[in-house]
């Protein structure tokens, strides 16, 4: 079974016999089977073949992160370095290099902000998408991307236990937004993440703590539209279609 807050989906694990330790290490943190007999009980098929892995649902529909495939717009050329808004948002000018994502979700913010030369610790909470992020990270050639420290577990759990250990000069956090928001995903990725992640209900909470951290900014992503997560935002940094809420600014 794999839940992180969605009602539970079945999953079972696919692996060539070339991929069949590393599906039974899978298998094991989903706690579910390695190639069943029938796929038919299971919405969600992780599969390992060699060193590549992705997971597709019952219809068929693909999700995979690779950062080195660029299918996803990882290789994010032409950018604008510290103007980039989203360096700007968490403070890249005044010397913050050592952000904390706490939704690091396919990785699309991560990698980009490890890109722009932050050094960034992330925490996801979907099984699938840190075993997804896992293998992505570990067959990657992209050298920038090899000192990515990533978590997995509730990034509440991780502020609160954290706190005071792990020093980082800026938090990030980009939970799922309900209404609709234009996404940088594809739409047959964006059913199966939707689908693996639900809501993250427990955003307010999250931001709450991470205002409780010493850092000098704590930035949310958040679609053009939406209202503030939390009151108190000092600044909004704002693109096309979405904007950065900054809480601290020291
Ligand atoms: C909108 S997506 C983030 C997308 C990400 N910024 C990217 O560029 O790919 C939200 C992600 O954050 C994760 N998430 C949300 N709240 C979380 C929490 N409290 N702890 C850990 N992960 C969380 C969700 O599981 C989901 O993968």
């Amino acid at each position: 079974m794999v839940s992180a807050g969605v009602a539970p989906k079945q999953i079972c694990v696919i692996a060539d016999e070339a991929g069949l330790v590393k599906g039974q290490h899978w298998a094991q943190f989903f706690n579910c089977p390695v190639n069943p007999e029938s796929l038919d009980p299971y919405f969600f098929r992780f599969y390992v073949e060699g060193d590549r892995v992705y997971v597709r649902d019952a219809e068929k529909r693909l999700l995979e992160i690779d950062f080195d495939k660029n299918h996803l717009d990882y290789e994010r050329k032409g950018h604008r370095g510290k103007s980039e808004l989203i360096a700007k948002a968490l403070g890249a000018a005044k010397g913050c290099r050592k952000v904390l994502d706490l939704s690091v979700g396919m990785g699309i913010d991560s990698v980009f902000l490890t890109q722009l030369g932050f050094q960034v610790v992330g925490v996801e909470r979907s099984p699938v998408l840190y075993a997804l992020l896992t293998e992505a990270f570990a067959k990657t050639k992209k050298e920038y991307l090899k000192s990515y420290q990533l978590h997995f577990g509730n990034s509440l759990d991780f502020l609160r236990e954290q706190k005071g250990k792990v020093e980082v000069d800026s938090i990030y956090f980009d939970p799922m937004y309900p209404h609709k928001k234009k996404s940088s995903l594809p739409k047959q990725e964006m059913v199966v993440f939707r689908d693996l992640v639900g809501h993250d209900d427990d955003a307010s909470l999250v931001l709450e703590e991470a205002l409780s951290w010493p850092v000098k900014r704590v930035v949310v992503k958040r679609p053009m539209q939406a209202e503030e997560l939390l009151p108190g935002v000092i600044h909004s940094f704002e693109g096309k279609v979405v904007r950065y809420d900054s809480y601290v600014v020291r």
